[in-house]
């Protein structure tokens, strides 16, 4: 049996870059660095290497112990976010522009438009959140927008806060009787579970699956349905309310298991597809090069082994792809409900024996081991992490309905691949990239 980690000494540090890469999303403050990044698009010429020139806010690890028992928040403080939260034209706090819904559009997604019972939940809203208080007027806004044209009653909103002490976990509290009042389940929890402690990856996927719980309790078993309910899991994105819906219509529409957006980050000028640790092609290949210096000067040519790909990529049409998560994922209940016990998909953290990697891409892997590998990119979708890194993606990707609302644009289907590719790559590090079987580990014994 191969060891997972049979790298020396100084590769440790390299995969402590990757999982830096990785964790930082999850914290919402600061953009990744990739190892001597110098990043310019074809064709450019930059004499010297620059360094990334964004303030890295230092993060502190044992901050409050409490996290959110003590107001942080004055009380208008409060009542101003969640006022911006369940008002989209509230404009006293400042947050990402987002176009008006093409409601004509994604009709056919309104709970009342399909045939199924009252008592069903039909989209099941999941986030893990820690400080981020700025980006929820944003975040949270768009997805109270989203459940207000989708339907109340049809849908539920579950939320894990933990270690912030921004206020955070205040804000989100003081939702409860709004959201009641619209009719929208609402699960809201806090925790102390710290992904910077122990084995990160067993923590956030412990988070994920705390977000997603009230989907598995036996005594919710008529609410929630493997074919009737559609999971949208949201990172600290600033999204927009039509981007949340076009990934729900293209799931619908493509017949997919799941779908995901691009996320970008400025790591210079130009912007980089950020989920690049976790976001495998459908040649089991990484989005873009990375060679073993971990250097990110590649990043502009995205897909450059996969011609068929990169053309999709090219006209925003939705590709299949190995795996992916990018800021968010929208997904068929039905793995996490068929079938019993292991069989069951969860998101989890490495097996022995299997490459280092991130619980999303683990769990997209899972979902090809039970035969759900329709999975997809729909690249009209293009996420940041702050209002103001999400105007500057939107003004260079141009606003989902930029592309889905043109007279020319027409959506197209995927023909999609039953077979994963043979072999995925490994990048648990940068210095040491290999490929290795798409199911290791995932049958015991192997
Ligand atoms: C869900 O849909 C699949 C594919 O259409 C079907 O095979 C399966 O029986 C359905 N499951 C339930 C519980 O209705
Ligand atoms: C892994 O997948 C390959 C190709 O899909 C298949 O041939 C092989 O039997 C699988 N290995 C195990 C141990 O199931």
């Amino acid at each position: 049996m191969r060891r997972p980690f049979n790298f020396a000494w100084p590769a440790a540090c390299l995969l402590l870059v990757a999982l830096t890469l990785y964790v930082r999303r999850e914290q919402l403050s600061q953009l990744p660095r990739p190892a001597s990044s110098f990043l310019h698009p074809p064709g450019e010429v930059k004499a010297e290497p620059s360094a990334p020139t964004a303030e890295v806010v230092p993060t502190t690890t044992a901050s409050v112990p409490s996290p959110t028992h003590h107001a942080v928040l004055p009380q208008e403080t409060r009542t101003a976010y969640v006022n911006a939260i369940m008002n989209p034209d509230a404009a006293d706090l400042p947050r990402l522009q987002c176009p008006k819904l093409d409601a004509s559009r994604y009709q056919q997604l309104q709970a009342t438009s399909k045939d199924v019972p009252d008592s069903t939940i039909q989209y099941f809203f999941a986030l893990d959140l820690r400080q981020c208080v700025a980006l929820l007027p944003r975040l949270i806004g768009s997805v109270v927008e989203t459940i207000r044209f989708l339907g109340p009653k049809a849908c539920a909103l579950s939320v894990i806060e933990g270690n912030s002490d921004d206020g955070t976990g205040e804000v989100l509290a003081a939702l409860q009787p709004e959201l009641e009042a619209l009719g929208v389940t609402f699960y809201f929890s806090t925790t102390a579970i710290n992904p910077k402690k122990g084995d990160r990856i067993a923590a956030l996927a412990e988070l994920r699956n705390l977000a997603i719980q009230p989907i598995l309790d036996n005594n919710n078993e008529l609410k929630y349905t493997a074919n009737d309910t559609t999971i949208i899991f949201l990172n600290d994105v600033a999204i927009c309310p039509e981007d949340i819906l076009e990934l729900v219509h293209q799931r619908v529409h493509l017949g997919a298991d799941l779908v995901c957006g691009m996320d970008w980050t400025y790591v210079g000028n130009d912007p980089t597809f950020y989920d690049v640790w976790i976001a495998r092609a459908l040649n089991g290949d990484s989005f873009f090069e990375i060679p073993a210096d971990g250097n990110w000067n590649s990043a502009w040519n995205l897909f450059w082994n996969s011609a068929d790909t990169q053309a999709r990529f090219a006209a925003h049409q939705p590709f299949q792809v190995f795996s992916c998560w990018n800021g968010g994922a929208v997904f068929t209940a039905a793995p996490l409900l068929e079938g019993e016990g292991e069989e069951q998909v969860r998101f989890r953290t490495v097996r022995e024996g299997e490459c280092a990697q991130g619980e999303p891409e683990l769990f997209c892997k899972d979902l090809w081991f039970r035969g759900h590998g329709k999975i997809a990119v729909v690249p009209t979708v293009n996420l940041e992490y702050s209002d103001e890194a999400g105007a500057k993606i939107k003004e260079a990707k141009g606003y989902t309905s930029r592309w889905v609302g043109g007279s020319e644009w027409k959506d197209e289907k995927i023909e999609w691949q039953a077979e994963p590719p043979e072999k995925v790559k490994c990048m648990a590090v940068y210095s040491n990239q290999f490929f290795e079987p798409w199911n290791q580990s995932l049958v015991p014994g192997t």
